[in-house]
């Protein structure tokens, strides 16, 4: 007989990558088979993003793809739209998409198996969990949340993998959506991170990345002692043999020197900080509701640096927020030359609905601006990685190859050799030719050219 299948389509962060990837194998201990065809699945899964609108029209524009293939095959039979977007508008997503079966937010995944069996039976499953009553203390944090994690299916050739270590976030930047769809903070316990993290090494995975969006807040009580980032990085480190250890997203205020030491001392916690500032400007911090000045963020990396030698330094900026001003645009071009950062995400603001930055502000800066200014960010950035990675020519550094490079998927040699993709420790883009089976293996290779975002090398 033949088996159920899924399909599953992942847009928005890490976080949405890792709960596609818990989901797919709870799946596939349902006995569902993944396809790669949405047209040929029993279930066609849309996981969202809401942090930019850009990204619900997105997840929409996918739905509607999804309900043209089942009018026209028959297939996909179920529908389901999960994640931020989900949580955020599912009275809008059952008006405009009536032919959604599942609509389900992030704080009610382990819940989809059930839901799935509901919506075979029945008609539309919506669910979605009240972060504004769990907030107030009114309603429990759903522990049974735990389960997706903690029932985490690896797949024996895993190579690299996220594990939250923190759920939510209670920062409240006023432009972001991020605390209304992914709800409070809260940190997972010490002991089931490692769990989970031994259930990957024993499989031979080379490295894990842990995810939470304010990571360097990361604290749990455990027997009346409070455990921080600092201490679960140590654990980590002795707990598994894993060769590479990284953790995102730093938030720049609450750093403390305790993480920076324990990246210098633990050989195998990579020299690496996606550590966002938004901004340059001070007047532009305090509108967006970040806890820092400009001036301690410097300190704070100019810190990093001391501490742990060659560490790389990633960051987010907005550009067009609210009332911003040409000089204030200035600010965030003197910041990224201050910092030289290894490269940065840089987004035009969207006005989100619900958040502060929406009920205070007018989205008062014109798309051209917002996007001139985007340009000016990022001609800066390219400038200042093309000359950093200059520096690298000639150097021989080990990589984790982690696939076969988007020109290679596109434009295959006929030699059977394929150009990889690989990552260096302190997160640069290595790509150079070799054969499939380095993919998942730690190889030095030298550098003997680069670009602003890549560093071309060769097998030594
Ligand atoms: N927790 C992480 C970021 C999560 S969202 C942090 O605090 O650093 C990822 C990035 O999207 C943010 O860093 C920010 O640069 C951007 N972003 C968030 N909301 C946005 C909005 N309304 N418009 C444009 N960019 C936004
Ligand atoms: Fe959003 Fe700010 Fe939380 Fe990051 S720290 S997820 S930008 S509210
Ligand atoms: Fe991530 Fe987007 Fe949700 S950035 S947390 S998937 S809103």
């Amino acid at each position: 007989m033949k088996g159920k299948k899924f399909y599953i389509e992942t847009l928005g962060c890490q976080m949405n990558k890792l709960d596609s990837e818990l989901i797919a194998g709870m799946l596939a201990n349902m006995g569902y088979s993944a396809t790669d065809y949405a047209d040929d699945a029993d279930l066609a899964i849309i996981n969202t993003c809401s942090v930019r609108q850009h990204a619900e029209l997105k997840a929409l524009s996918k739905l509607g793809h999804l309900h043209h293939l089942r009018r026209k095959h028959g297939k996909p039979s179920t529908i389901a739209i999960i994640g931020c977007f989900a949580q955020r508008s599912p009275e809008y997503i059952r008006k405009h998409a009536s032919y959604v079966d599942i609509i389900c937010g992030p704080a009610d995944l382990d819940r989809l198996p059930q839901l799935i069996e509901d919506a075979r039976n029945e008609k539309k499953q919506i669910a979605v969990s009240d972060f504004r009553a769990i907030r107030s203390g009114r309603q429990k944090y759903p522990e049974r949340l735990e389960s997706l994690d903690t029932n985490r299916i690896v797949n024996k050739n895993q190579r690299q993998a996220f594990v939250r270590v923190q759920r939510g976030c209670d920062k409240f930047c006023s432009y972001c959506v991020v605390p209304y769809v992914r709800g409070p903070e809260q940190s997972r316990p010490p002991e089931k991170i490692i769990d989970e993290i031994r259930k990957l090494d024993n499989v031979g995975c080379r490295e894990i990345t842990l995810l939470g969006q304010t990571v360097n807040s990361y604290h749990c009580v455990e027997n009346g002692k409070t455990v921080t980032l600092a201490d679960l990085l140590y654990r980590v480190h002795n707990n598994c043999s894993v060769p590479r250890i990284r953790f995102v997203t730093s938030y720049p205020a609450d750093f403390s020197t305790e993480i920076l030491e324990a990246m210098a001392k633990l050989e195998r916690i990579c020299p690496y900080l996606h550590i966002p500032a938004q901004h340059g400007s001070n007047r532009i911090l305090k509108l967006m509701n970040r806890k820092y000045s400009v001036e301690q963020y410097i300190e704070l990396i100019d810190t990093a640096r001391k501490i742990v030698p060659n560490i790389s330094i990633a960051g987010d900026f907005i550009v067009g927020f609210p009332d911003e001003t040409d000089d204030d645009h200035q600010c965030s071009l003197e910041l990224i030359k201050r910092i030289r950062y290894k490269n940065c995400f840089i987004f035009k603001y969207s006005v989100r609905p619900g958040t502060l930055a929406e009920k205070k502000f007018s989205d008062n800066i014109p798309d051209e601006i917002k996007t001139k200014r985007f340009i000016e960010l990022q001609e800066l950035q390219d400038k200042i990685a093309l000359e950093d990675n200059r520096n690298l020519i000639g150097q021989t550094l080990d990589v984790l190859v982690e696939g076969i490079s988007k020109k290679s998927k596109t434009n295959p040699s006929p030699d059977g050799k394929v150009q990889l993709s690989a990552r260096t420790t302190d997160d640069k883009i290595a790509v150079f030719d070799g054969t499939e089976d380095l993919i998942g293996q730690i190889v030095p290779v030298r550098i003997f050219d680069v670009s602003s975002l890549t560093l071309f090398a060769d097998t030594v």
